[in-house]
Formats: C-alpha cells, sequence, structure tokens
C-alpha cells in the first residue's frame, strides 16, 4: 500500500493548555503484532491475531503478506491470515520497501523455504540501522546472505542449530534469529538475547504454535527446533509505548489518566522516573494511574534495551524535561540520531541543547506555539504532547507518521479533555 497523498499532508492543530484527565486503553503493541504476523508464515493454515491495534502499519504488513501467498483479513482488531501449504519466498517488492518491520520476514522465509530475498528500506531518521546482527545469525544457523540490488538474500539447504551470540540485544535480531532457529535440525542457544516484551510475545505464540523454547525474557534463550509448526489464536501483547505515551502526557499537563490494556512491570522504569519528577503512580494488575499535581521536577535518563529506558519513549521524557522545574539530562544509547526533533522542540521555545548522545534541557513553565515537523512515529507523538504544553495552536505537520503507531489518537486526546484536530 502507497501512502495516500491526502494522508501525508494531513496535520494536526494542537491547543495547547488543556489537562489530560480520564480513562484510556490501550490496544496491542505495534512491535509485537507485525512480528507476530510475520510468524504466520511459519506455518501452512490460518492464524488468528486478537487485539491488534487500528494503526498505519498492519495494512502495510497484510500487504507484504499478501505479496507472498498469504490471504489476510483485517476486521477491527482481529487479524486472520490464511498461509497456503508453498509461499514466496521473494520479498522484493514496494510494500517491503515501505517500512522497515518487514525485515521481520527474514526468519521466517529463510527457515520454511530454504530462501529469502527481502528489499531493504531506505534511510531512517532516527539512524543507521544495518542488519548484520540479523545475517551474522543466519550465517550461524548454517545459511549464506549477501546484499544484492537493494535487498537481502538469504538461502540454506537445511539450517541447523547452534550458539550464537549477539554483539548487542537486537530486538529485530533476536526475532529473526528465533523465527529462524524454530524449524532448525537441533538446539539453538541464543546469548546476549533482546528481553523485551514483545520477544516474550513473540515467544508465547510460537510455543502454542508447538515450537520448543526456553529463556524468553531473559539473555539466553533456548530453541529447540521441530519439524513442523501449526496455526494458533494469539492476543497481542498491551502496547507499552503507547501506554508509556499516556503515562507522560499525564505528567506533562498535570493531569490524571488511568490506562488500562497494560501489565505496569512491562514500564516499570519510566514509571519509576516519573515517581521521581513528582507524579503519583498507582499500578493494577493490568494498568496504572498517573496524576501530577503541580510543576514536575527534573530527571535524568538514559535509553537502554529492556529493562533500561525505552529509546521509544525519550522523545516523550524530553518533553516533559522541556516543562520541569530544573535541568535534566538524556543520553541517547540506542539510535544515533534521535535527537533530530529537537530541532523542533526549540522551535516552540523550549531551552535544549544536543552534544553528541547526550542533550541536556533547562525546562520552562510554558512553551510558545508554531509550527512543527514530525520525523518519526514517536517524535510525532512527543511533539503533540509538548504542544500540549504551548501557548496557543501548534500545528504538527507530517502526523502518518503517528499514525503508523498510535490508533486513534487524536480521538483518545479529544477524550482525555485535548482540543485536538485532524485536518487535510
Ligand atoms: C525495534 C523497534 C523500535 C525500537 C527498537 C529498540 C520494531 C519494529 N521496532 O527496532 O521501535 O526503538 O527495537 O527497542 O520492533 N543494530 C545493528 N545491527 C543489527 C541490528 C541492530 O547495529 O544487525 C543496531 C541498530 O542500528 C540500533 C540498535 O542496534 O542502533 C538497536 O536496534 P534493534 O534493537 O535491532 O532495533 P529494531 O529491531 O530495529
Amino acid at each position: 500500500m502507497c501512502l495516500d497523498l491526502c494522508l501525508v499532508k494531513e496535520r494536526f492543530l494542537v491547543t495547547g493548555g488543556s489537562r489530560l484527565v480520564g480513562t484510556v486503553r490501550v490496544a496491542g503493541a505495534k512491535n509485537s503484532v507485525l512480528k507476530l504476523m510475520a510468524a504466520a508464515l511459519l506455518t501452512e493454515g490460518r492464524t488468528t491475531l486478537t487485539n491488534c491495534p487500528e494503526i498505519l502499519d498492519v495494512p502495510l504488513m497484510k500487504d507484504v503478506l499478501e505479496g507472498l501467498g498469504c490471504t489476510v483479513h483485517i476486521d477491527g482488531s482481529v487479524v486472520t491470515i490464511d498461509t497456503p501449504a508453498e509461499i514466496k519466498s521473494d520479498a522484493d517488492f514496494d510494500a517491503v520497501r515501505q517500512f522497515r518491520a518487514s525485515v521481520c520476514v527474514l526468519g521466517p522465509l529463510t527457515s520454511r523455504c530454504g530462501r529469502a530475498v527481502v528489499a531493504l528500506p531506505g534511510g531512517d531518521a532516527i539512524g543507521s540501522r544495518p542488519l548484520d546482527m540479523h545475517q551474522t545469525g543466519l550465517e550461524k544457523l548454517g545459511a549464506k546472505t549477501h546484499i544484492q540490488h537493494g535487498a537481502v538474500v538469504a538461502t540454506a539447504e537445511r539450517l541447523v542449530g547452534t550458539r550464537i551470540e549477539l554483539d548487542f540485544p537486537s530486538v529485530g535480531a533476536t526475532e529473526n534469529i528465533l523465527t529462524a532457529a524454530v524449524l532448525a535440525k537441533g538446539t539453538t542457544v541464543l546469548d546476549n538475547a533482546a528481553r523485551e516484551p514483545e520477544i516474550v510475545d513473540l515467544c508465547e505464540m510460537l510455543c502454542e504454535m508447538g515450537a520448543r523454547i526456553e529463556g524468553a525474557g531473559t539473555s539466553t534463550i533456548t530453541i529447540e527446533g521441530v519439524a513442523k509448526l501449526h496455526p494458533t489464536t494469539h492476543e497481542v501483547v498491551g502496547d507499552r509505548i503507547v501506554a508509556g505515551t499516556w503515562a507522560y502526557a499525564a505528567a506533562i499537563t498535570g493531569g490524571d489518566i488511568t490506562v488500562g490494556g497494560i501489565a505496569p512491570r512491562h514500564l516499570h522504569l519510566p514509571l519509576q522516573k516519573l515517581r521521581v519528577a513528582g507524579a503519583d503512580v498507582e499500578t493494577f494488575a493490568t494498568g496504572f494511574r498517573v496524576k501530577m499535581t503541580g510543576r514536575p521536577q527534573a530527571v535524568d535518563y538514559q535509553t537502554l534495551p529492556f529493562p533500561g529506558f525505552p529509546t521509544d519513549l525519550q522523545p516523550m521524557a524530553i518533553g516533559l524535561a522541556t516543562v520541569s522545574e530544573g535541568m535534566s539530562v538524556i543520553t541517547e544509547n540506542v539510535f544515533e540520531s534521535r535527537f533530530r526533533f529537537v530541532d523542533e522542540l526549540l522551535r516552540l521555545g523550549a531551552d535544549a541543547s544536543v552534544d553528541g548522545h547526550h542533550v541536556v534541557v533547562r525546562g520552562k513553565e510554558q512553551l510558545s506555539s508554531t509550527s512543527v515537523w514530525s520525523s518519526d512515529i514517536r517524535a510525532g507523538a512527543g511533539l503533540v504532547l509538548a504542544a500540549l504544553r504551548a501557548d496557543a495552536v501548534t500545528e504538527v505537520h507530517d502526523v502518518f507518521h503517528i499514525d503508523r503507531g498510535y490508533p486513534n489518537f487524536v480521538e483518545q486526546l479529544n477524550s482525555l479533555g485535548a482540543h485536538v484536530e485532524r485536518v487535510s
């Protein structure tokens, strides 16, 4: 699916000054549902996913799977994928190039077809995103890989389990190695694996499909290869980044938001940071409440792989720092160019300066409305939150980025008392 020109031109008009109060429920995680959809390639038959978020990336992934021979139906929060006995191994078409997450078909195609050609997307606004660890992992399993004509090509007679140690706990590399190793011959031990809740969700679904996996959620995952998997019905884990965005929205606006549909342990550190900033945070079995009275206090942040502070919530943390009392230092350790959106915050009058992978922010009482441009999903959401503390109407452009990750964002903001309008 090509992004419609009308969508590209849409923008939000955000009127600052509202205190966000009320209850929201988050849907399944974007960073999980796309990988679970790709995992459906591993077996013939009908896979059903529930609690799927209604975001632009889901129909994009539908196009990718249909290009590989599957039939996909999206019915609100339920996605069904019918995978035929024979699938295509060639994912070198436009839908794949549209978004980076499509690279998660590499593992399933290599293990199911013994061959995969997956188009590589262009540059990314948050920094370079190489695939060296994905390739090395597949090569350790016995595949040969190379980059050719803008696509990653992997071939393997038969994948064979082995020990793999990642240089860095990459989410995407962990996922591709997992989905390749589940059908390999023998046992794979993956060290320094990513521990994100979305990895655990993928492992749970693979186990429901008949895979044998131990250690999901720890740094060492053991995968005993099986000959065949079977389809399943699986509920997507709640989106901790969307939930965290609401938590920071409450703190930024001096509001009081209760968030459902999320395990609070998936946001332990972001919620702890909000407590340090002065918020009252209550947690429940499947949600939490964040209430901020008075001006937030400045807090320092360092992004790290889970269970560290998520890089995807870094824009929200900077947004909070811009209106907090005191000076915050935010250090980005995961993506090299994730501070590009700070220039947009400067246009809103924030006092922030970037030095390498640190940004120093001196908080102000209020920001000053103007036009700003989203450069990626999370930067866009961070700008909307900052705009809620500006003195008039802020125009946030290129909101198709936000639509890729936040279901019904405007409707949910307005249900909490914000004044946000979507215009073309
Ligand atoms: C996923 C998430 C993204 C999140 C990120 C980190 C999806 C669709 N996206 O991205 O929202 O911000 O995890 O939590 O799930 N790297 C290499 N070589 C590789 C692979 C990664 O150098 O082969 C580097 C990347 O450039 C980056 C770091 O490792 O600097 C982390 O990347 P990774 O964990 O792989 O993130 P993604 O899976 O791309």
